[in-house]
């Protein structure tokens, strides 16, 4: 009977807890603190490509996505595809210290977060070929022209991003911003054989990420597509290619400024 109680305590199941923003769950469930794993990668290799078979520990197909925020979209994808490993990243230590609390939390060994620029990463730490997805959601627009050349999707970013795929590899990226679109819908067809996606995703048709709740909420249309990267295209012929087309230079709207003030508020 002493036996029994100490086996039932110690087997209990784990306390699960459920955790919303904008009231729209976000995806897997909070686990007792015994389950908690640890997601954050604090250091890139210091030069050289990423192994990522020695960082999970198996051999998987492997998610990106730059400029993740709070990973809302990465965490549900590392909890519905167990047979994936996934890494995000953003240049805000802030909110990838979000990410990492909700992945350690929910107890998840797929997924890492780590501080990098997308750029940095695909240029430095990422073997050509070696990525089955790469997903940018809502990436900054830079409203202040001042600030323009940060914008994350150039021609010479789509390369990298053509780059790291695999052949035939999927790129995904959204934005309700009409002028970044219009530019992406220019550039993006020279790397990836790209498609506009109608309507929301049916994996969330609250939205993917906080940047497409928030946005949906607000009435704003989100545009959003994605595309296999070009088999017919080589990494020389796609460095040219970039070299040969526009900058994003864009008019950003000045109107849609109030939601990413907004959308700062964190994780
Ligand atoms: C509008 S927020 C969108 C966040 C999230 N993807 C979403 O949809 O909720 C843009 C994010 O991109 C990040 N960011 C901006 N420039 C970046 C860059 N060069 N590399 C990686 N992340 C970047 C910002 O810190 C911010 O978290």
């Amino acid at each position: 009977m002493i036996g029994a109680l100490a086996l039932n305590s110690f087997d209990k199941p784990p306390r699960r807890q459920i955790e919303r923003e904008f009231g729209v769950p976000i995806p897997g469930e909070i686990v007792a603190p015994a389950y908690w794993t640890s997601t954050a990668l604090k250091h890139l290799p210091q030069h050289g490509p990423i192994d990522w078979g020695a960082l999970f520990g198996r051999q998987a197909p492997i998610v990106l996505e730059l400029g993740c925020g709070n990973a809302r979209y990465l965490i549900g994808s590392a909890v519905w595809r167990p047979d994936h490993d996934h890494l995000g990243i953003d240049i805000l230590p802030v909110v990838i210290r979000y990410a990492t609390r909700r992945g350690n939390q929910r107890g998840l060994k797929n997924i890492r977060f780590a501080v990098c620029g997308g750029q940095e990463l695909l240029a430095n730490h990422v073997r050509p070929a070696a990525i089955d997805e790469i997903h940018c959601y809502h990436p900054q627009p830079y409203f202040d022209e001042a600030q323009a050349h940060k914008r994350l999707i150039t021609p010479t970013f789509l390369a990298l991003v053509h780059r790291a795929l695999k052949p035939g590899g999927l790129f995904v990226v959204q934005t309700d911003n009409p002028g970044y679109w219009r530019y992406i819908e220019q550039v993006v067809g020279y790397f990836f054989e790209f498609t506009p996606h109608a309507g929301r995703w049916p994996d969330a048709p609250k939205g993917r990420t906080r940047r497409e709740i928030l946005a949906l909420k607000r009435g704003l249309t989100v545009y959003r597509g994605s595309g296999r990267a070009r088999l017919d295209l080589s990494e020389a012929a796609a460095v040219q290619l970039a070299e040969s087309l526009s900058p994003p230079v864009f008019d950003p709207d000045r109107r849609l400024q109030q939601l990413d003030q907004l959308e700062r508020g964190g994780g």
